[in-house]
């Protein structure tokens, strides 16, 4: 810790944090044993466009840990505003995240959900520790979009809440 840095708690950092507004995706992944692994995340950021890389931050108290750090191939779905149900399921726990979902495969066999926004596809560059987080640095391989005539709006999120960006 920085010398005379004042203590932050987590509740003060979590209301403060909350006010930066952003988009909201699902990363999924495989795991080894073949199940198809995924989680809702607002951390995604764009980081370098030459060479394509973006990252993501994940707790380490998730159950998708060994996942996302035994298997170097993911991908980010970038979710329209009509999908806020999908972002629900895939931050709640007891229940099947990929249910009735028509999946595509993606590069290493990884679990594609259909009719995002948009979808990257990423190699593991890095993976840093970062206090409770690990922060995944994805090197982009694929990227899709959305080539709807009508363009879609996004969701985003903004004090806990969901709204149509
Ligand atoms: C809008 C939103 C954004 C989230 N962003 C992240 C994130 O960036 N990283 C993370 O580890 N969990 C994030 N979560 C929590 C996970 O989606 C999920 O609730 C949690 O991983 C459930 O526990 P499990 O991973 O053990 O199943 C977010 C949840 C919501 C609703």
């Amino acid at each position: 810790m920085p010398e005379n840095a004042p203590l932050i708690s987590p509740d003060q950092l979590r209301a403060a944090l909350s006010e930066f507004a952003t988009g909201v995706t699902i990363v999924t992944t495989r795991g080894t044993d073949g199940s198809a692994v995924g989680l809702t995340v607002n951390s995604f950021n764009a980081v370098s466009l030459t060479p394509p890389l973006i990252l993501w931050s994940l707790d380490k108290s998730s159950r998708a840990i060994s996942a996302f750090n035994e298997n170097d191939c993911f991908a980010v779905h970038i979710l329209a505003a009509d999908q806020e149900a999908l972002a629900m399921r895939f931050a709640s726990r007891d229940v099947d995240r990929f249910a009735g979902l028509a999946l595509a495969k993606g590069m290493g066999d990884i679990p594609l959900i259909p009719d995002t926004l948009a979808c990257l596809q990423c190699r593991v560059h890095q993976r840093v520790e970062a206090g409770d987080h690990i922060i995944f640095i994805g090197w982009v391989t694929a990227v899709s979009r959305d080539e709807s005539a009508t363009p879609r709006a996004a969701l985003g999120y903004h004090r806990r809440l969901f709204l149509s960006v």
